[in-house]
């Protein structure tokens, strides 16, 4: 499959493509955007979590300390580990720390 999703990021307004079978914040990164912040990009750092408010997607691995299960049932993931399956809108749900670090960028 060669789909192409789109994302859309709430809180700053900004979208970009995702290809099937890359996770959201790989196809942010690789489209030059910042509206996420990025740490690990392995599951482990919570630094990318994101509610997703639309859309049907699949996720990989991730650490239960930044994301347990009642949050995952309520659509808090990690960016760098969750797969389109359609177009999706997101909002971030940075750490404190995290979004501070991003607004002074
Ligand atoms: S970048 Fe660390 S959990 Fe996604």
């Amino acid at each position: 499959m060669n789909d192409i999703f789109e994302i859309t990021e709430q809180f700053s307004g900004k979208r970009f493509q995702c290809q099937d079978g890359h996770s959201v914040l790989q196809a942010m990164e690789r489209q030059g955007q910042r509206c996420l912040p990025v740490g690990c990009r392995n599951g482990g750092c919570g630094l990318c979590k994101v509610r997703v408010l639309q859309g049907e997607y699949r996720c990989g691995p991730m650490s239960s300390r930044h994301v347990p299960v009642a949050a995952r049932a309520a659509g808090e993931v990690l960016a760098c580990r969750v797969y389109p399956l359609s177009d999706l809108t997101i909002e971030r749900l940075a750490p404190q720390g995290a979004a501070a670090n991003q607004q002074q960028q």
